[in-house]
């Protein structure tokens, strides 16, 4: 499979060229940023541009988009129009209406495209999924689902969080991992009710924190909250209620608990999971080896969905373009004090 990267000198796009120049069975095509300096620095020996036409003209299989995402939309669908697979950084873009016209482009080109929701992959988290579908738990009456950190100190660049470029605050940044972590636990999300606020940092258009309650299409909730006001600093977690028990994941650290019961009210039986392993590789070496074995096995389901593989968690173009919605819907329902309908997406066609 052959894989170029837009992007990729970035922070996050020396990540993804480094997982595919480690995987067997890929190759890295060819790569392309700002500058050709940017670019031959981390091309690997592969052909660089700064010309997408040029870089597009590549023999290539799939690309990973690894740029900010206002500039998204534009490369997607040239991508797509060259026949390539997409796998792209979230959020999809900053607007609803450029992540449909990128949806709709891929569905019109038959051509998958993957979201980078790589927290899917956290082993806390793929465990709270597993939990669920085992049935451990019973019936699932709701979710509490946060994600946060500590606002814009966190940032090393603008585009990072000014609404105009980035789509918004809070939501669209380490939000839309936890939004899209909720769908991918209730299955879809068709209702949000919501409150957004930006009484702290003060930057139009982008919410500190925003508080939702979703609805999935049976009426199970998830109780949402994104914030950039989180002094203590950066976690995201969830936890899972059913009848006959509840499971939690959390990062950071990494770590679950279990509780069961033989039925509602019942004698408790928990378990814990600490991740020592991961807890000592990210304290000898960063959090950025974590986010490395999470973009690793991102980039083996994106191949497996190319390769047309069905049992996958990978996030789907479905995923990409509802995790924005989402985000666009919390702030709508704010404005109107009225939850806001998600119209059914329909098939995900390729
Ligand atoms: N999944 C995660 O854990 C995670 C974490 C951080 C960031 N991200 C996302 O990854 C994306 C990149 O973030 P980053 O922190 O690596 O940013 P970055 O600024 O470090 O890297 C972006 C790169 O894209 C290049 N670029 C910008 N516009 C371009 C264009 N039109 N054509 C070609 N190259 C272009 C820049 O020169 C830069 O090298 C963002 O969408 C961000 O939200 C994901």
């Amino acid at each position: 499979m052959r894989i170029g990267v837009i992007g990729a000198a970035g922070k996050i796009g020396q990540m993804r060229v480094r997982t595919i120049l480690d995987r067997p069975g890929t190759t890295l095509a060819a790569v392309m940023d700002m500058t050709m300096d940017a670019a031959r620095a981390h091309a690997h020996g592969a052909p660089a541009f700064t010309d997408l036409a040029q870089f597009l003209a590549t023999p290539m299989d799939a690309v990973v988009i690894s740029t900010p995402a206002h500039v998204r939309e534009p490369l997607c669908i040239a991508a797509f129009a060259a026949g390539l697979h997409v796998l792209s950084e979230k959020p999809l873009a900053h607007s609803v209406a450029a992540s449909r016209r990128i949806l709709d482009a891929a569905m019109a080109a038959k051509r998958h495209l993957g979201a980078g929701f790589n927290m899917r992959y956290y082993p806390a988290f793929a465990y709270v999924k597993d939990v669920m579908a085992s049935g451990r738990i019973g019936e699932i009456d709701h979710i509490r689902i946060y994600g946060g950190h500590e606002g814009l100190p966190k940032f090393a660049h603008d585009w990072e969080y000014k609404a105009e470029v980035s789509g918004g605050g809070a939501l669209w940044d380490v939000g839309i991992h936890m939004t899209d972590m909720a769908r991918h636990l209730l299955g879809e999300i068709v209702s949000v009710y919501g409150v957004a606020t930006e009484k702290v940092w003060k930057v139009p258009g982008s919410e500190d924190n925003a508080m939702a309650i979703f609805k999935s299409p049976s009426g199970v909730a998830a109780i949402y909250q994104a914030t950039w006001t989180d002094w203590k600093g950066y976690k995201s977690a969830v936890e899972v209620y059913g009848s006959h028990g509840m499971v939690r994941g959390a990062y950071a650290p990494m770590e679950n608990m279990l509780l069961t019961m033989s039925e509602p009210g019942g004698a408790v039986t928990t378990r814990k999971n600490r991740y020592p392993g991961i807890q000592i590789r990210e304290k000898l070496k960063s959090w950025k080896t974590t986010a490395l074995l999470s973009f690793q096995a991102e980039l083996d389901e994106f191949v497996g969905l190319l390769e047309g593989r069905r049992d996958l968690r990978i996030a789907d173009g479905h995923a990409a373009l509802r995790a924005v919605e989402i985000a666009a819907a919390v702030p709508e329902s704010s404005r109107t004090g009225q939850p806001v309908t998600l119209a059914d997406l329909g098939p995900m066609r390729v």
